[in-house]
């Protein structure tokens, strides 16, 4: 049968290595804030659309699909992505506390961002199983 499944997998998976690359390079332009904040905002935002994508998409096509995953991988990665989803949320709240001038933040934006790019990095590796 035609599996239209992975068709939309490979769609999916070329956006989170967009995404995931984005996030990488906007951490590299931390230091020139406007940019930094600018490419760290759509990536949020495309992150966001791309998990609505897969939400819409897949429960359409769950129904019709008989695709054999393995369901504990299939929760490792769903737990990874949505805690970097949560992650995303402190760093926009950490970063306009930096912005406001509270140098407390500074720190805990940075340490708070790296743990951030792993978990989007790992969220990127894991989609291979979920695949
Ligand atoms: C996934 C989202 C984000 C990640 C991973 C991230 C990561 C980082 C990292 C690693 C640094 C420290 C860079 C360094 O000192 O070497 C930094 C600095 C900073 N970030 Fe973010 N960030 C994110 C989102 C944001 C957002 C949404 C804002 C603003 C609302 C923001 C505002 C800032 C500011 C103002 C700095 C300080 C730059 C400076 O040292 O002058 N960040 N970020």
């Amino acid at each position: 049968m035609y599996d239209r499944r992975m068709d939309t997998a490979i769609i999916f998976q070329i956006q989170s290595f967009l995404i995931m690359s984005l996030i990488i390079y906007g951490a590299t332009q931390a230091k020139k804030r406007n940019r930094h904040i600018k490419i760290m905002s759509t990536a949020i935002a495309w992150d966001i659309l791309l998990i609505l994508q897969i939400e819409l998409t897949r429960s359409a096509i769950k129904k019709a699909s008989e695709a054999i995953t393995n369901p504990m991988m299939l929760n490792i990665h769903v737990s990874i992505a949505v805690s970097t989803v949560l992650l995303y949320f402190f760093m926009i709240y950490s970063g306009r506390k930096v912005l406001k001038g509270e140098a407390t933040f500074t720190s805990k934006h940075k340490r708070v961002g790296q743990l951030t790019i792993i978990m989007r990095i790992l969220t990127f590796v894991t989609s291979f199983w979920a695949a």
